[in-house]
């Protein structure tokens, strides 16, 4: 009988509930008595209701209630900032006034007996706006320093930071690149759309909820009504995709629960496709330039990196879109600078590896430029500015694989056939093209706690109020804990995704696995040792029989100073093969090659699939994903599937491989483990322009990369 999980292939545990049906989502809960609410969104960027007419939507069929700012009651809305929310500036109080900030903002809700009765009265909410002038148009806004930047889930940065001189390293190396990289606006379309259920019982409130952190839902809304969280209860056991999504509360949240008071009712509200083009954040616009010097060698002398992204009139979003570029590659002379462009928009939010896969977007392809001006490999050209340190937090890196990442992946992929030479290699009448980008990503690690109970009939059961929007939580903590508490797999129960359960952090930022993995070890071995030493046995089946009651232990464990010594990432390397169409201009991806250095693996299987899933979340970043804004009025023209396109399997690659190199970092955390999800997408989309330009000459500085901009 092995006890040894760590490391092994295991199947989801929750694999079968999902296949089949019986794993719960938030809009397939239904409460006894739920009515049904639809949201009535504005038509107009910015700017006043002038007029509100609720009587037509009020008198139709099964309505309940038609909730405007003039009649809403007046909430709370007391300060409260999670890591997830951005640092300055305050959320969009909901139908508390006649001011409208951005296109798509909820102005009416209206609760009727069925979703259908709902849809209909809403359309008959008639409003008539006082319109003013709305900023829509990226270009067309002068963009601002930050009043703070907030980059790696809280870590605080200042918006431009300097080493050397830059600008003059740059006028005076032998070489060097300037240009500008343009990334559209991205939504987040996870399968699943968002929904939520609220139902009261005087003053306790229960929330059935898509979220990636039940706490932080439960600590929102009770700031937002103004009662306490213990009288808030959030059940979210399953979450079918988010990628960031579902990290912030978002007001439908709220909305629900509003409803549900008005109503005197459970009401339930799930959002459209078309909705979370509104209703939930997004990947902001980014205009980046990035300007290489180099000696002829192919040292760096100068990097410049000074990048902007969209945000909204009410909350300054940032993300970490610059902060890789100051300890990817090592550079004497360093320049970067952060800045915001407000306009009538809703704040954007996280999406899958929020500002590193942007940021290495830019830089990694202006790498490859710099490579083509030099004519040295892009491999080589990396090797000689592979820093010794973090060369702007001054410390050494805790662990970084780059070195072994470039060769097993070169390798793999077989990059020492390739013809350097533009438009050389060919399939029939395809162009192919191979390219390469680095890829890393944080190490974070947050406080998380954790309870285990052993019973006498050898089964234990582990809690943690997690979330599994489908890295596989279920199982890699059923895992952990079997291992630490050294019973067969499948007498461990795991339980996440409810408050009733010990806190866990924020499902994002890669951080479940090292944060919640640690406190379920913890608590896992904390039980054990005390179920032997209580029962005085070596054998811990042994030990819970004898004792014939249960045994409890809590862990809450917090990070440890190896952060103040160490910079802690990810690191890796993707290759790329392209087949280009030189009539059609399409873009096929045929292989991609990963090789990561993500300290130690907990279940390959699941991380084999975490990493497809960022490559090809990668390709629709860079082939495909565009929300494209109307600047008359910022309305999303193709906030739908039809129109918004993302990977289907037809185009995903035959040959995905994903290489987890060997990396035994003591200095993470408990586990050894330096979170995956996040780094998976980070340099897809780079080694496919670099890819792109190989096989056909063309440099795409502006995402997607569609056929109409390789004619
Ligand atoms: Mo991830 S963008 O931190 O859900």
């Amino acid at each position: 009988m092995t006890t040894a999980f760590i490391g092994q292939p295991i199947s989801r545990v929750d694999g079968r509930q999902k296949v089949t049906g019986g794993a719960t989502y938030a809009a397939e809960f239904d409460v006894r008595g739920q009515a049904h609410a639809a949201i009535v969104r504005s038509t107009v960027a910015k700017g006043r209701i002038a007029s509100i007419d609720s009587a037509a939507a009020e008198r139709a069929p099964g309505v309940i209630a038609v909730v405007t700012h003039r009649n809403a009651p007046r909430l709370a809305y007391r300060a409260h900032k999670a890591v997830v929310d951005p640092d300055v500036g305050e959320r969009l109080h909901l139908l508390q006034d006649d001011r409208v900030s951005h296109q798509g903002q909820p102005i009416a809700l209206v609760v009727a007996d069925t979703l259908e009765q709902a849809s209909h009265a809403a359309t008959l909410v008639r409003v008539t706006y006082a319109a003013e002038t709305a900023a829509t148009e990226i270009t067309r806004v002068e963009p601002v320093l930050p009043t703070r930047q907030q980059t790696d889930q809280g870590e605080r940065r200042p918006p431009e930071t300097r080493r050397g001189d830059a600008e003059g390293a740059l006028a005076a190396a032998g070489v060097k690149v300037d240009q500008t990289y343009v990334i559209p606006r991205e939504n987040h379309n996870p399968i699943e759309m968002h929904a939520t259920i609220a139902a009261w019982e005087g003053n306790r409130l229960t929330l059935w909820d898509k979220t990636q952190w039940v706490h932080n839902t439960a600590d929102e809304i009770a700031a937002v009504f103004g009662i306490p969280p213990e009288n808030i209860r959030v059940v979210s056991p399953f979450v079918g995709g988010a990628f960031g999504s579902a990290l912030r509360t978002w007001p439908h949240v709220t909305l629900a629960a509003l409803g549900a008071r008005v109503a005197a009712r459970p009401v339930k509200v799930m959002l459209s496709r078309r909705e979370m083009y509104y209703g939930v954040g997004y990947r902001p616009h980014t205009v980046q330039r990035v300007a290489l010097g180099a000696s002829r060698d192919g040292r760096l002398a100068a990097i410049v990196h000074d990048g902007y992204q969209e945000t909204s009139t009410y909350e300054e979003f940032t993300e970490a879109l610059i902060n890789p570029t100051r300890f990817l590659h090592s550079c004497p002379n360093l320049y970067t600078r952060h800045r915001l462009a407000p306009m009538n928009v809703h704040t954007p939010t996280y999406m899958r590896a929020p500002g590193e896969v942007s940021g290495i977007f830019a830089l990694e392809s202006a790498m490859d430029e710099l490579a083509v001006a030099l004519s040295i490999d892009p491999i080589e050209l990396r090797l000689r500015n592979e820093p010794q340190q973090d060369e702007f937090r001054k410390l050494p890196f805790s662990s970084r694989s780059t070195r072994e990442c470039y060769r097993v992946a070169a390798e793999r992929f077989g990059w020492s056939r390739r013809n350097p030479k533009p438009r050389s290699m060919h399939d029939g009448r395809w162009l192919i093209g191979w390219g390469m980008a680095s890829a890393t990503y944080p190490m974070n690690h947050a406080p998380a706690s954790a309870k285990a109970r052993l019973l006498p009939d050898g089964t234990a059961e582990v809690t943690s109020a997690a979330s599994d929007m489908g890295p596989g939580t279920w199982t890699s903590m059923t895992q952990v804990a079997a291992e630490a508490l050294g019973l067969p797999i499948e007498r461990v129960k795991f339980t996440l995704g409810d408050t009733r359960l010990p806190r866990a952090p924020v499902h994002g930022g890669s951080l479940t696995m090292a944060s919640v993995g640690s406190a379920v070890q913890a608590a896992c071995r904390s039980a054990r040792e005390d179920a032997l030493a209580r029962a005085g046995a070596n054998d811990i089946t042994d030990a819970m029989r004898r004792l014939g009651r249960p045994i409890e232990a809590s862990a809450d464990v917090k990070p440890g100073d190896a952060g103040q010594r160490f910079s802690m990432h990810a690191f890796g390397a993707v290759f790329v093969e392209v087949a280009v169409d030189p009539d059609l201009g399409e873009t096929r991806v045929r292989r991609i090659v990963g090789a990561y250095g993500a300290g130690r693996i907990i279940n390959p299987k699941l991380a084999r699939s975490q990493s497809i899933g960022g490559m090809i979340g990668g390709i629709g970043m860079a082939l495909m994903e565009h929300s494209v804004v109307d600047a008359r009025n910022g309305r999303v023209t193709n906030a739908n599937f039809a129109e918004y396109a993302v990977p289907v399997h037809a185009d995903t690659p035959p040959v995905m491989d994903v290489i987890f190199v060997d990396e035994n970092d003591p200095h993470v955390n408990p586990l050894g483990v330096k979170g995956l999800g996040e780094i998976a997408m980070v340099g897809v989309a780079p080694a496919i322009a670099n890819a792109i330009f190989h096989a056909t000459g063309k440099r795409i500085r502006s995402l997607p990369v569609t056929p109409d901009k390789l004619l």
